[in-house]
């Protein structure tokens, strides 16, 4: 069994933004998994289904960032999932993050790297 599927109850419309980002994400896992500990950013998290997965089973620390979901929104389900000790919900634009240099340890971006790399070489500058 998947862990993915413990979670099959919140693929509905209410948190689903694109293709299952949870299945995606274990998947991403398995080939580059992520040390136990360690800060990650979760770019473009939409509603937060992959800051839950990654706090929950990477066991990971995560600052949940999106632009058109507002951290206050997210802030709500992180309590409600019991992962607010882990996840810590930020309202930013990829463009102009708040972040140090190097703060991260990992950065994750499922179905969102192609919203927020509309600009050229944004890799090369902003992540
Ligand atoms: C298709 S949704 C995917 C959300 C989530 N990763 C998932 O798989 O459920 C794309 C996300 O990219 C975010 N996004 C788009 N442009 C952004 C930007 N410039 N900075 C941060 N997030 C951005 C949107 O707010 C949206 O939540």
């Amino acid at each position: 069994m998947k862990k993915a599927d413990k979670y099959k109850e919140l693929f509905n419309k209410e948190y689903l933004m694109g293709p299952n980002s949870i299945r995606l994400l274990e998947e991403m896992l398995e080939k580059y998994p992520l040390r136990r500990g360690t800060r990650v950013l979760d770019l473009g998290c939409g509603k937060g289904l992959t800051s839950l997965f990654l706090a929950k089973e990477a066991d990971v620390n995560v600052f949940a960032a999106d632009l058109w979901i507002s951290a206050t929104e997210n802030n709500i389900r992180f309590n409600e999932w019991e992962v607010s000790d882990k996840v810590i919900p930020i309202h930013a634009d990829a463009n102009d993050l708040p972040f140090a240099e190097e703060y991260f340890d990992a950065i994750v971006s499922i179905d969102s790297f192609h919203y927020v790399a509309t600009q050229p070489n944004f890799f090369k500058k902003k992540i």
